[in-house]
């Protein structure tokens, strides 16, 4: 069987309201991996490690068990990222490395989903020079995993099921998080912002949010398990209820979920557009909320800001950024840059650069510009080599790490709570663990703190993180 990606029906925004419904397993397939193992590879963001580990969890109700050397596996799956032409580098790369693989052992079986399975281009490769890989599903039916497993065991031909539209909303699927202590809870999928430059609203489907009831009952589910902190995701969490018919919005599911007393409550990412007074109110009156922002601003240009469709100013981010940090005490931002997107001038540049001098933030990921297949940036004129835009970025990276060190040197000598998450990898007898403010700190102390929330004395300064001491 096969259901091929269409970009023209992954682009339609619909009014159909969205249907909930409950994942069952299939009886008939409990059975199917027994005996067998499984390794699944995760690129891009959090939102594909968190449908990993429902992936992970389906696949050992079938009877497969985790290995950790994809080179011993039955079964290897590759969850991927269309985000940049990097992250679909590294996938080819991989299925190049599965096809060798699969020339030594003939029964290995090859999966792969993820954003890039949702790109007509991407598949059209597959039916044509990857015919090795088994089985392809996407974003929208992760649910249907065990079904196409069982019918490729079958048939022996290559299954290819990839739905254009987000159909429903499937919950309860089951989870093996790879944390004990912090856990991904999804609330809104989707997106419908349209940035010029970005794939996700064509690979992740319309926005469309989890009810308020199955977030709570999640969220207290893992406080009965210990859980200390929870990361609401969506790509656009602050358009969270937008798409309901009744009034519930992000400030209020930020105050519920603080309400249920799970120690930390995270949540990315934050688009500009749709941070609202309440929600920074909501954020500074819950200690359990974190002060911690991801706040992509993307350019400094207003040009360059408006060809990327991001619907705000430099004048209007700044509002905000001000009003965030003079509300939220001792709050950290972070943030997303692009350089070099198509047109962007010497001047467009430095426009960033003066608002990076201005906003100082705590951390950034910067990237350099890719055009990805669809997307109406691809088909603007850019004449600014690659060369160039390597320069800036670099030019840029030097800016932003100054600040990552000045922010971090403010909390040399004081006191901060921390997750501990467990032993670092710089050998000694280190523990590593995340501040309220979201920075690694390394520091001296027993294993047995794991998990736990404590309190370290921050020592030392570095651009990535901080070294402490544990206060007694
Ligand atoms: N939903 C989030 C971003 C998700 S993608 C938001 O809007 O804030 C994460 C980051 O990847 C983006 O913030 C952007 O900086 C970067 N990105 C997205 N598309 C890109 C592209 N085509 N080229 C380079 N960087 C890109
Ligand atoms: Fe992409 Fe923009 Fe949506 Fe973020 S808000 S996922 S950058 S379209
Ligand atoms: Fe990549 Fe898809 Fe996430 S494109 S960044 S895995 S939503």
């Amino acid at each position: 069987m096969m259901q091929l990606p269409n970009y023209k029906e992954a682009k339609l925004r619909n009014k159909e309201s969205i249907v909930r419904e409950e994942y069952q397993l299939d009886q008939n397939l409990s059975k199917i991996g027994q005996g067998k193992t499984y390794h699944v590879k995760t690129y891009g963001c959090q939102m594909n490690e968190h449908d990993s580990e429902n992936i992970k969890a389906m696949l050992e109700e079938l009877g497969f068990t985790e290995e950790e050397n994809y080179e011993q596996a039955d079964l290897v799956l590759l969850n991927t990222c269309s985000i940049r032409e990097n992250a679909h580098n590294k996938a080819f790369g991989m299925l190049g490395r599965l096809k060798h693989l699969k020339e030594e052992r003939k029964d290995l079986m090859i999966g792969l989903c993820g954003c890039m399975a949702q790109e007509e281009g991407v598949i059209d490769e597959i039916l044509h020079k990857y015919q090795f890989v088994n089985f392809v599903f996407g974003t929208h039916n992760l649910y249907r995993l065990p079904i196409l497993l069982d019918q490729n065991m079958k048939s022996q031909h290559q299954e290819i099921e990839v739905y254009s539209k987000e159909g429903n909303l499937i919950e309860g699927l089951p989870v093996k998080r790879a944390s004990l202590y912090k856990a991904y809870v999804n609330i809104i999928y989707g997106c419908d912002k349209f940035c010029t430059y970005c794939i996700v609203p064509y690979t992740r489907g319309k926005q469309r949010s989890r009810a308020q009831e199955d977030i709570l009952r999640e969220v207290n589910s893992l406080i009965q398990e210990g859980y200390q902190e929870v990361t609401l995701l969506g790509q656009n969490v602050n358009a969270y209820g937008k798409d309901f018919d009744y009034d519930y919005r992000m400030e209020n599911l930020l105050e519920d979920v603080a309400k249920t007393g799970i120690p930390r409550v995270r949540f990315m990412t934050s688009h500009p557009w749709d941070f609202t007074d309440k929600m920074i109110e909501v954020i500074a009156k819950y200690p359990n909320i974190m002060p911690s922002i991801h706040l992509p601003v993307q350019s400094g240009s207003n040009r360059i800001l408006k060809l990327m469709g991001r619907r705000y100013t430099k004048e209007s981010y700044l509002e905000l950024f001000y009003k965030i940090k003079s509300t939220i005490p001792n709050v950290s931002v972070s943030t997303d840059i692009i350089v070099g997107f198509p047109g962007e001038t010497e001047e467009d540049f430095l426009e960033t650069v003066s608002l990076v001098e201005e906003c100082k933030f705590d951390n950034a990921f910067t990237f350099i510009y890719s055009p990805r297949e669809n997307t109406p940036a691809a088909k603007l004129e850019d004449h600014i080599s690659l060369e160039e835009k390597e320069k800036r970025l670099h030019r840029l990276n030097e800016i932003v790490n100054k600040y990552f060190l000045e922010n971090n040197q403010k909390w040399v000598g004081k006191i901060v709570p921390v997750l501990v998450e467990g032993k670092n990898t710089n050998g000694k007898d280190g523990l590593y663990g995340y501040t309220d403010t979201n920075k690694l700190i390394n520091f001296p102390g027993s294993e047995s703190l794991t998990g736990k929330i404590i309190l370290v004395r921050v020592c030392e300064a570095k651009t990535w993180s901080l070294d402490g001491e544990v206060c007694e």
